[in-house]
């Protein structure tokens, strides 16, 4: 059977770190507080001159150049991101054509910080369907652009970046000893659309809007989402937690990652966590720490990595893959 493997991956940070002493004196709020209640020491802003498809361009070279590709070998770019350069046309079709890449088709994917793990998804079906043979997936967020920066309780919270992963049909024997996607788990549900959104768009109000969220209801559900996700991902692969070499969760906040490979029995040496550095870059968080767990030699050809997203909508999901 096709399996989507991985070729490549790269990533992309704005020039620009924010410490959280930074915001002390500004606001009120310390150092202290943001690391203990989050895991976040510091996070990267973006200039005027960086934007969602800039920093996915640069991903995406820096993938290109990991899998010793070019764009030519590319048929297809799914962009995650909640804020795009433009509401149109796809911030995926900017990338392409910063590319110089004239064939093929690209579109962007909307599930906030669970675009990356929806957009894999996806695009192991591409593959799968044969539509595409080389898929570029990208998670880029400028997310400072969209923050209320006089509220404390969310705008210490995120960050900026991009990063960008690309997955090659190549034959498989349909075990999970495979190389590639084995298996995925997605989830929505817009009951809870009020806990975390964005306060203006195109069809209400005409403006970008600022991002509104109320923390400790997310946190409330988040560990339980996110670990009944997981339990159905391994239940679908035949697999226990023991079998994971690598879990690379999203990095909103280091108490939820905690309490998930806690409750799940993940242990922690093989938990990835770059929240510290990064901050919340919703779409861009996963690829982003898998960059880093990949650049540092601990995420290894054949190993066995677990993806898992939750965010605003409710959307969460998980993404199985071998190395
Ligand atoms: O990407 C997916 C979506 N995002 C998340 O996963 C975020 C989920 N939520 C969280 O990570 C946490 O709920 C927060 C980090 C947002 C907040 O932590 P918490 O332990 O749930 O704190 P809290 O909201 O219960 O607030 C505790 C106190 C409040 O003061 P009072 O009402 O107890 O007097 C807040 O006003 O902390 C106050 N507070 C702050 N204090 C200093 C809120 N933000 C700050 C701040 N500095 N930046």
């Amino acid at each position: 059977m096709i399996r989507s493997v991985v070729r490549g991956i790269g990533s992309a940070l704005p020039r620009r770190i924010m410490k959280n002493t930074d915001f002390e004196g500004v606001l009120e709020t310390s150092d202290e507080w943001i690391a203990q209640r989050t895991g976040i020491r510091q996070r990267h802003i973006a200039s005027d001159d960086e934007t969602t498809a800039s920093l996915g361009e640069a991903a995406a070279r820096a993938a290109l150049d990991n899998a010793g590709l070019t764009p030519a070998d590319i048929d297809l770019i799914v962009l995650a991101t909640s804020t795009p350069n433009n509401t149109f046309p796809a911030t995926a079709v900017e990338i392409q054509n910063r590319l110089g890449m004239h064939h093929g088709f690209a579109f962007d994917m909307q599930a906030v910080c669970s675009g990356f793990v929806y957009a894999v998804a996806t695009a192991d079906l591409y593959i799968r369907g044969g539509l595409a043979r080389r898929v570029l997936v990208i998670g880029s967020e400028t997310f400072s652009r969209i923050l209320d920066w006089t509220d404390r309780s969310t705008c210490v919270l995120f960050g900026d970046g991009a990063g960008a992963l690309i997955l090659e049909a190549q034959e498989g024997e349909g075990t999970i000893a495979d190389r590639g996607v084995l298996a995925a788990s997605l989830r929505s549900d817009g009951v809870h659309k009020d806990k975390l959104y964005v306060d203006g768009g195109p069809s209400t109000t005409g403006t970008v809007g600022l991002l509104r969220m109320e923390g400790r209801e997310v946190f409330k559900h988040a560990v339980g989402m996110i670990t009944d996700v997981i339990e159905a991902t391994f239940s679908q692969a035949g697999i226990t937690a023991e079998d994971l070499d690598w879990f690379v969760p999203h990095q909103a906040n280091k108490r939820i990652i905690d309490a998930s490979a806690r409750k799940l029995g993940i242990a922690d040496e093989k938990v990835v966590v770059t929240v510290n550095l990064h901050g919340n870059t919703s779409a861009a968080s996963v690829p982003l720490a898998l960059a880093v767990a990949v650049a540092d030699g601990r995420v290894k050809k054949g190993d066995l990595v677990l993806l898992e997203a939750m965010g605003g909508g409710f959307t969460w999901g998980a993404v199985l893959l071998r190395w």
